[in-house]
């Protein structure tokens, strides 16, 4: 099928935009025509910024997996919704048609009904990367239960709070999953994380590698056993529940730069319509097409981009459950090569970590078959685009640069791939539907899409300075966060109280004469590690915990794979310690409270931390002898002892 909303050369674009600027409402609701509602909105969008506030398509009635798979399933039965790709390539590939998929989600959702999940239920999902997850998630959607999904990364800790956060009552896991030569003991994780009191009242486990785990009676139920159940009833059909367009369809945990991670909730809906259009347009998705996006479903990438976008738009979907660098670092490369695929969709930390593998592992293979490549989590440096461009995308490939995040849903800032203008380093310019702002420190808006005339205009030549500022969004779109779960509030404080009425992306960004934009990174205090956001605050709660440890201060670094590494300094009790020692029990630390993705890459034992007066650890300070810059530290006379930050800079490991 093809979708009517489909952009399709650069005046479209323009058009596109104005026309969704000058009335979004009537943009939007011309999209969304085009789904498979229960009922149509009332209203198209309800918003307030200040409470915040935000409802799109007001009243409307649906269920996502019915525009994911049924109506799929009845128009193009036989083509493949999701291609899976295992750990090793020695084991066969799966493949499941939309005809299938629907079968399977159905079967599975009856086996959530019958173990007690309702609609509104929180349900906590902890999966390696196989078809299972996917069919989990979409038997949750149908049934109205809200998934939460927990990166495989994530410790038992991290699991632990995130179950409570969201009061689950069910969780589905697996025995173990791969992860290149490593296997990963899931079911052992969740285990410890479930040892203290929770609502969870049922364990569904997946075995995926036979390995042995203890199933706690009462609790722990085979995924096989209850299928088989479901098989002996021939229970294989599931009405999909009525939603309202802005029930919760999940929760997804993210980090901020204060405290534990935030519940980001989206809603069915908008996050469905701006998923599917953002997919379409952005990747210029063609029926038939291939997609295959690297991520893991663990995070908003693969929620909205392995999921959700290119089942909406009845694509064929690729997931893979193993690494780049497994079992050599010519596997993403295979897999594209193997699975003819079209569209890849990455991350700059992978294709740094691939580039630095040299081009060996590339000249064998093919990659004829791809059209489009992209990438998204964090800045892409020139020298990685280039890489991509030339060596993977053959030059014949236009590279889309996608600027988003958790909250908001979809991708926001983007080139279109052949039909807007691509540039190295830039995300280049917003989507139709989405309006943003450069502001200065003090909440005046820097740019409007006209600003970079004026300054020109006006006999600026060079605006570089004039357009850099915090990132903000000034109007509703229809996939962004409604809420942090359970707590409103802290939604409000982390978005919308910078910069009054504005959404804030917590981004600094830099904006060409042209309106381009180029995301330069966090201007909070988050951290963003091979595309992992982690906040400072949580890591250095987590080596707090250490005993011994009086405190801690972490900062980011500037890394040559991971984009940003872990700098950590730590003040430690006892006078001359066994600094290796120290350090292993510090990662053992962060390890296990966190998880291994929050490991600190650097740790220097301190005597004191840089504080001013009225004890604010100044973490400027601290950023710039991380960086290796030891010369110009600015203005230290409001340090309370400025003889610390020479014990410091003498230290510098
Ligand atoms: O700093 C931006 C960076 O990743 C942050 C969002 O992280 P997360 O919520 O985990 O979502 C990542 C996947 C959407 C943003 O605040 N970021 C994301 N994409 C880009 C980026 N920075 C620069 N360029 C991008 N294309």
């Amino acid at each position: 099928m093809s979708f009517s909303y489909q952009i399709k050369d650069l005046s479209q674009y323009k058009e596109a935009y104005k026309k969704s600027v000058e009335d979004p409402e009537g943009f939007w609701s011309a999209i969304a025509n085009e789904f498979i509602w229960r009922k149509k909105w009332d209203r198209v969008l309800e918003w307030n910024f200040k409470k915040p506030e935000i409802k799109w398509f007001v009243n409307a009635k649906l269920n996502i997996t019915e525009n994911c798979i049924d109506r799929w399933a009845e128009t193009q039965p036989n083509t493949i919704a999701l291609l899976w790709e295992a750990n090793d390539p020695a084991e066969p590939s799966r493949s499941i048609t939309y005809r299938k998929l629907l079968f399977e989600v159905c079967r599975f959702a009856n086996v959530l009904k019958n173990n007690g999940v309702k609609k509104g239920d929180r349900v906590c999902i902890y999966m390696p990367m196989i078809p299972e997850l996917m069919i989990g998630i979409l038997a949750c959607a149908r049934i109205g239960a809200i998934h939460s999904v927990v990166f495989g990364g994530f410790s038992a800790q991290s699991i632990r709070d995130r179950i409570n956060d969201a009061s689950c009552s069910l969780v589905l896991t697996a025995d173990g999953g791969y992860r290149g030569a490593k296997q990963i003991p899931l079911k052992e994780i969740m285990d410890v994380a479930l040892r203290d009191d929770t609502a969870v009242k049922k364990v569904i486990v997946f075995k995926r590698t036979g390995v042995s785990v203890s199933m706690q009676p009462g609790r722990d139920i085979w995924w096989h056993d209850e299928l088989k159940k479901m098989d002996d009833l021939q229970s294989f059909e599931c009405t999909a529940e009525t939603m309202d367009a802005e029930d919760i369809l999940f929760i997804l945990y993210t980090s901020g730069s204060t405290g534990k991670p935030k519940g980001v909730v989206l809603t069915c809906g908008g996050y469905m319509v701006y998923t599917n259009y953002t997919f379409i347009n952005v990747f210029q998705y063609k029926p038939r097409q291939i997609f295959f996006c690297t991520a893991d479903i663990g995070w908003i990438t693969g929620h909205s981009y392995i999921i959700y976008g290119p089942l909406s738009a009845g694509a064929t979907t690729t997931m893979f459950e193993g690494i780049p660098t497994w079992p050599d670092s010519g596997r993403f490369w295979e897999v594209v090569d193997k699975h003819k695929v079209n569209i890849l969709y990455t991350a700059p930390t992978a294709i740094r970590s691939l580039m630095a593998h040299g081009l060996d592992p590339v000249k064998d293979k093919k990659l004829d078959s791809l059209q489009v490549i992209g990438t998204v989590g964090e800045p892409i440096n020139e020298e990685a685009w280039h890489w991509y461009h030339d060596h993977i995308g053959k030059k014949k490939c236009p590279v889309v640069d996608t600027w988003w995040q958790t909250e908001t849903g979809g991708i926001m800032i983007s080139n279109l791939a052949g039909i807007t203008p691509q540039i190295p380093s830039f995300a280049t310019l917003p989507l139709p539907g989405i309006q943003p702002v450069l502001m200065d420190e003090n909440g005046k808006i820097i740019r409007g899409s006209d600003a970079a005339e004026n300054a020109l205009a006006n006999g600026k030549k060079d605006t570089s300075e004039l357009l850099t500022g915090n990132l903000c969004i000034k109007f509703p779109w229809p996939g962004m966060l409604r809420t942090t779960y359970g707590d409103h509030e802290r939604c409000r404080l982390n978005y919308f109280t910078s910069y009054p009425g504005f959404y804030f992306t917590g981004d600094g960004c830099f904006m060409d004469t042209n309106g381009n934009y180029r995301i330069t990174g966090r201007v909070d205090d988050v951290l963003n590690v091979s595309g992992h956001r982690i906040g400072t605050a949580e890591i250095e709660n987590a080596i707090d915990m250490e005993p011994g440890v009086i405190e801690s201060a972490v900062v980011g670094f500037p890394h040559e794979i991971k984009g940003q590494g872990i700098y950590a300094f730590v003040i430690h009790a006892e006078g001359k310690i066994d600094e290796d020692a120290a350090r292993k029990k510090i990662i053992g630390a962060v390890t296990l409270v966190i998880g291994v993705i929050a490991k600190p890459d650097k740790i220097q034992f301190v005597a004191g931390l840089p504080k001013t007066r009225s004890g604010k650890i100044m973490r400027r300070i601290l950023r710039k002898i991380a960086e290796g810059e030891t010369e110009n530290l600015g203005d230290t006379s409001t340090l309370l002892d400025p003889s610390v930050v020479e014990e410091i800079r003498n230290g510098k490991i």
